[in-house]
């Protein structure tokens, strides 16, 4: 069998957790440390260029020891065992899930239904890379004989947020090439981004796994009507790419069948942007910079098959994950990368985990009794510090929290870099260890404000005891970045696999589809 498909509240590993947790709950993180002072050392996981600091968190030896006899009851070595051989793990869709193989670097092969998929995937690379060079050297000339100067990404969802995000974290390795985003259907979001582009030297990357999604379709039409003020249908070839897995509707829609990027039905959506789906990726940075990625994403992938569960990031942070989302009733997560660049990180991860986990039907068909998919959000540090922060150190709910930095800034400017990591590492102490009634007192004593002491007290005490996680990374690389990425998409699994669900497939969101056709044809 490839998944066992327990209900983990049925496990021995569950009972042992709930009745720790009626003892863990009051532990406060200030004692844990206070206790064992190595602790920041034996709760540390370094991997390449990565620590993961998963000290500041309300566990102890027990509640991982617990947690890992969950994943091993769940059956988590043979499902990971499945995902990474190409057996078909999401079984409501009957297909296998194998975005890992767009990254594979290793001479595997990889068989789906019998057939090595590796040769098409690096069929498929070798297509791209020969395309991003020629657009990027300026040899890929538009109707005009110009050379390509923007690109435009239409696509939405994973054919969207993957891309948009990679392009805008990877800004500082961009080439010349201006690079926009269309997904909305609110055409003023088309119209914004065609009012000053030139069709003379505008490259159009139409991005749709299924080639049926609505938004997408619209889009690509209204762009090509557009274009066909200035230009005429045997230009298009000159001027519209597509990526799919429909190569039927592609050609319909007018596509040259030279200018079609495949991609297969075993890579889910939001798992996609190391398939050609990340073409606009490969066009902004270059192939090489794109390969990176990949590489770092592969590099994740051996660390999450080949080590041992205890010393295993993605395992292990997504085991804490579970402690808090059934023990501790957390509802959200936040993920808070102190960079820029990484601004539209949440965004993305809200679509991966979100469309993933966001499942109350096990994988017996059973309706769950217990929680599953959390509320993912976030925005970088520091700017979120003057927003939302103030609930998270003080508010009445327990949000963990993903602290991602860097140590080194890409241009150097250590004043500002410092500032930025001093801010990081104070706001995961802060939230670890709070400021108790007699610090308080003593802060009031020493600004002179001992008429005020009784009415302002309560208010200056921060209980602490919010737990996060440090992900402390040297630089922000395209290789980086892929395993980043990876290891949450592994997060997701991990976490799918344990709480009994089908992580890759999004029946949910399919009824509002639906309702939008019917409101349609009635003209509302
Ligand atoms: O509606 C959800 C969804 O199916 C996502 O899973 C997917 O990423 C997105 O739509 C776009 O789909 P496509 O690439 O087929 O246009």
């Amino acid at each position: 069998m490839m998944m066992k498909n327990v209900n983990p509240t049925e496990t021995n590993a569950w009972k042992k957790l709930s009745n720790h947790y009626n003892t863990a709950k009051d532990l406060h993180i200030k004692s844990l440390f206070n206790n064992d002072t190595n602790r920041k050392n034996n709760f540390t996981i370094n991997f390449n260029e990565f620590e993961f600091d998963y000290s500041k968190n309300r566990i102890t030896n027990e509640t991982l020891e617990y947690l890992l006899e969950l994943a091993n009851e769940a059956g988590l070595k043979s499902a990971m065992d499945a995902y990474f051989s190409g057996k078909k793990i999401n079984e409501t869709e009957k297909r296998a899930v194998l975005h890992t193989a767009l990254r594979n670097q290793s001479d595997s092969e990889i068989l789906v239904d019998g057939k090595n998929v590796m040769p098409e995937v690096k069929e498929a690379l070798n297509k791209m890379e020969a395309f991003t060079n020629k657009v990027v050297s300026g040899d890929w000339k538009g109707f005009t004989n110009k050379s390509i100067t923007d690109v435009v990404n239409i696509g939405i969802g994973g054919s969207d947020l993957g891309p948009d995000m990679v392009v805008e974290s990877l800004k500082y390795y961009k080439n010349h090439l201006n690079v926009h985003f269309v997904s909305n259907i609110d055409g003023d979001h088309v119209q914004e981004v065609i009012k000053n582009l030139n069709p003379e030297t505008t490259l159009f990357v139409i991005v749709s796994k299924t080639f049926t999604t609505q938004e997408t379709l619209t889009n690509a039409t209204t762009i090509k009507k557009w274009f066909l003020q200035s230009a005429s249908e045997k230009d298009v070839a000159k001027h519209f790419v597509a990526v799919s897995t429909n190569l039927k509707t592609v050609s319909e829609f007018g596509i040259d069948q030279d200018n079609i990027f495949t991609m297969w039905d075993w890579v889910g959506g939001r798992f996609s942007l190391w398939s050609t789906v990340g073409l606009t990726i490969s066009l902004a940075v270059g192939f090489k910079n794109f390969k990176d990625l990949l590489i770092g994403a592969f590099e994740m992938d051996e660390h999450f098959k080949n080590t041992p569960f205890e010393n295993n990031a993605p395992i292990i942070l997504s085991l804490i994950g579970i402690w808090y989302t059934n023990f501790f009733n957390c509802e959200t997560e936040v993920i808070l990368p102190y960079s820029q660049y990484l601004s539209k990180l949440a965004p993305y991860l809200q679509q991966a985990i979100m469309e993933s986990n966001g499942k109350s039907v096990d994988r017996n068909g059973n309706k769950v009794d217990y929680q599953t998919g959390n509320i993912i959000w976030g925005s970088p540090g520091t700017n979120s510090q003057h927003a939302f922060m103030q609930l998270l150190h003080q508010g009445t709910k327990l949000i963990p929290a993903d602290f991602i930095g860097f140590k080194e800034s890409l241009y150097g400017n250590t004043d500002h870099h410092s500032k930025l990591m001093a801010n990081f590492y104070a706001q995961t102490q802060a939230l670890a260890e709070g400021k108790t009634k007699e610090e308080a007192h003593l802060d009031l004593k020493t600004q002179g404000k001992l008429n005020e002491m009784e009415t302002l007290l309560p208010f200056k005490v921060f209980e602490g005891n919010k737990p996060s996680t440090t992900i402390l990374i040297e630089k922000l690389s395209p290789k980086t970045l892929g395993s980043l990425i990876a290891f949450y998409e592994h997060k997701i699994f991990v976490q799918g696999i344990i709480w009994n669900i089908y992580s890759f497939d999004q029946f949910g969101v399919e009824l509002g589809k639906e309702l939008a056709h019917k409101n349609l044809q009635k003209n509302i």
